[in-house]
């Protein structure tokens, strides 16, 4: 039985590698099966409820999916109009109501930590889908699940991850995961939006090569895959701060010319124009298998906290 059952599922550095490796595992078992099946009903009859306080598509829509697929059913806020969040009802009152008809919790909310405020009061199982620019397990999870399926290996790689590393909260919470492996990385960021100094120093404390650099080519020649991220404009108090920075970093046709090897290009999405749509038809090109592999990664994560694996 593994060790996530009942857990809240809050931050990135909370799994073992053990916890991760057996994730993957779970993770492409589902999707041998779901060839064959359309549901696979670990969790019948158990019910998830998501709540988000932020826009989304892919977190909340694929985590309803994921719960479907297993079997079970799901109920969601809606919007944030339509509740009693609208009359003035508190994030906690919100969570302690809806732990008394789901089994468990997924939560998006602008706040980083407001989500483990919310775990500590109840014990319904909370899954954080994402904090501010604080974290994002999940992401994290199914990151890292793409990452190995296209590079068949989490060891001896090189990874570039490149954007907007300050706000992006799921660059905070994929190098919390990749630290448990042999990876050497790249930060490629402007100097205003580089990755939290308390995160880069951790990482080094752990043994990780770390290069911050703002040249993505040349980052690019030395990486076997390339993480892009969009500059997280809601984050941003100054528009015209954002303004200058939003097309600092953009792959596109010509970029990967000049960079003249076979690279893989991951991006969470949504993108704005960090990815030029005609990179699509790269091979590498790997962010659209990126979503359909959250399906798989968030039904193995259900299935673990539900305590069914
Ligand atoms: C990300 C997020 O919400 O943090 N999206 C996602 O969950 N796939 C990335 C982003 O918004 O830039």
């Amino acid at each position: 039985m593994s060790n996530l059952k009942g857990k809240h599922i809050l931050h990135g550095n909370q799994f073992t590698k053990k916890d991760i490796l057996s994730l993957i595992r779970l993770a492409s078992d589902f999707e041998k099966e779901l060839k064959r099946k359309a549901i696979i009903p670990l969790l019948r009859g158990r019910i998830l409820a998501t709540l988000f306080f932020e826009p989304s598509t892919r977190t909340r829509l694929s985590f309803e999916t994921a719960m479907q697929r297993l079997g079970g059913g799901v109920i969601s806020m809606g919007s944030i109009e339509g509740s009693s969040v609208a009359k003035g009802e508190s994030l906690i009152d919100t969570v302690k109501t809806i732990s008394q008809y789901a089994d468990i919790l997924v939560i998006r909310h602008p706040k980083v930590g407001a989500v483990s405020e919310a775990a500590n009061a109840t014990s319904v199982p909370i899954i954080n889908a994402g904090d501010g620019s604080g974290q994002h397990p999940t992401q994290a999870l199914l990151d890292i699940y793409t990452i190995y399926k296209e590079l068949g290996s989490l060891n001896n790689l090189t990874l570039s991850l490149v954007g907007d590393l300050k706000y992006g909260r799921t660059v905070h919470a994929l190098v919390e995961i990749l630290s448990h492996f042999n990876i050497k990385l790249y930060f490629v960021a402007p100097n205003s939006l580089r990755m939290p100094e308390e995160i880069t120093s951790k990482l080094k404390e752990k043994g990780i090569e770390i290069v911050e650099t703002e040249d993505l080519i040349s980052s690019a020649k030395e990486s076997d895959l390339i993480y892009m991220t969009r500059i997280q404009r809601e984050r941003f108090s100054e528009p015209s701060e954002y303004e200058r920075l939003k097309g600092i970093f953009i792959i596109d046709n010509e970029f990967l010319k000049k960079v003249n090897k076979e690279l893989v290009i991951m991006h969470p999405l949504p993108r704005v124009n960090e990815i030029s749509p005609e990179v699509d038809f790269y091979k590498g090109a790997a962010y659209f298998r990126q979503v359909k592999n959250g399906l798989y990664m968030r039904m193995a994560l259900l299935a673990k906290v539900m305590g069914k694996k």
